[in-house]
């Protein structure tokens, strides 16, 4: 069915229905909105939960406790998950050069505080996942960042809450949010890769792993599913954001499939059958174009997407004709090892192999490809 339930676990960011639509050129083009009315919204739109950055919560209300209160009895009374918290280290001046790799110690020092506190609410809320997405953490010069400082005090950050997390005997994960650029000129820990590598260094990799953002990755140029992949198969897909983009480009952030359509079927195929555990998660921003009424169709719409994908996912895979061409293609062979049991490197030297035979044969990915295509485009 195309009418999302909260089984199939959509979570939204209180921050993208939330967004106000103020732009590097222009001012906001929709009010504020009450995070208590975002719940209600989105659990009668068939979303499972939300997640928030700290100072979300205070955009109706400036009173903090006040502002949780509100947000606690917003999840009860809606029955909304809030699986994942992330702290907001890039809106407030004080971030201009960044959080915990900040020039400025007293910065680095304030980053972590606004960080423990807020992990002690996520604790509390039932959170399971913590997204940093370290937005300012970069420069716009090479002469301005000592870049392998930074990354020591970037793993110092994570070595500490790390070890905060397990002190306090939290349930919960970091989950790193890779992006190039934008605000910064060249942001840290800039794809899935470095990340990935980032990650091995810490004290406790274990507690670390990645939220990569859809355009995040294609602003770079590089290929999702392919990150996705390699995340899923390192152990290491903590979460996701599900957006669209077009190409290397500002960051769009639209709605789920309204970039790269194509994409976004392969990767719905890839979380659906690729073991990924997590819930599906949408982080994109309203078209400033659009009105308060508008904001819930947006919403409305990531999920609906992501169903049909999910729907044309399923029947890719039934058609008899893709499971022909797939074997065709011998994609299911790459799954076999390369020296059979027992075998070693001297194994091969008595393999009988016709060199010109071998490179003649083609593969026949242009009808897999089609196939694919005629899916996603509904024709068959
Ligand atoms: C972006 C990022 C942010 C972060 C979010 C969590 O679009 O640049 O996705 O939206 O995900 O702020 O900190
Ligand atoms: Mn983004
Ligand atoms: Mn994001
Ligand atoms: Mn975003």
């Amino acid at each position: 069915s195309l009418t999302p339930r909260p089984e199939d676990r959509f979570t939204f960011g209180l921050w993208t229905v939330g967004w106000p639509a103020r732009d590097p050129f222009g001012d906001a083009t929709r009010p504020a909105l009450d995070p208590v009315e975002t719940l209600h919204r989105l659990a009668e739109l068939g979303a499972y939960g939300v997640n928030y950055h700290d100072d979300d919560l205070l955009a109706v209300e400036s009173d903090r406790d006040l502002a949780v209160a509100n947000f606690t009895k917003g999840l009860a009374d809606t029955g909304l998950k809030c699986p994942s918290a992330t702290t907001n280290l890039f809106t407030h001046p004080v971030f201009k050069d960044g959080a915990f790799t900040s020039n400025d110690r007293d910065v680095r020092r304030y980053a972590l505080r606004k960080v423990k506190r807020n992990l002690d609410l996520a604790a509390q809320l039932g959170a399971d996942t913590y997204i940093c997405w370290g937005g300012r953490e970069g420069a716009e010069s090479d002469a301005a960042k000592d870049v392998r400082a930074a990354l020591d005090r970037y793993k110092e950050a994570f070595d500490i809450l790390g070890q905060y997390v397990l002190d306090q005997g939290y349930d919960l994960r970091f989950a790193i949010e890779p992006k190039p650029n934008e605000p910064r000129g060249d942001i840290l820990l800039p794809t899935i890769g470095h990340a990935l590598a980032f990650i091995q260094e810490l004290e406790h990799p274990e507690l670390v792993g990645l939220n990569p953002e859809v355009g995040h990755e294609q602003m770079a140029g590089l290929n999702f599913v392919h990150g996705i992949s390699q995340a899923l198969w390192q152990g290491k897909l903590f979460h996701i954001d599900l957006n669209g983009q077009h190409g290397p480009k500002y960051d769009q952030d639209l709605i789920f499939g309204h970039g790269d359509v194509k994409s976004a079927f392969f990767l719905v195929d890839l979380l659906e059958n690729g073991g990924y555990e997590g819930v599906r998660h949408f982080d994109y921003k309203p078209l400033r174009t659009e009105d308060v009424g508008d904001v819930w169709d947006s919403a409305a719409a990531n999920m609906r997407t992501y169903l049909i994908l999910k729907e044309k996912s399923k029947q890719y895979r039934a058609d008899p004709e893709v499971q022909e061409a797939l074997a065709a293609s011998r994609v299911p062979d790459l799954t076999i090892p390369t020296l059979g049991r027992g075998e070693t490197l001297a194994s091969l030297d008595g393999d009988d192999f016709d060199i010109d035979a071998v490179a003649a044969r083609g593969f026949h990915f242009t009808r897999l490809n089609q196939l694919a295509l005629e899916h996603l485009l509904g024709v068959r």
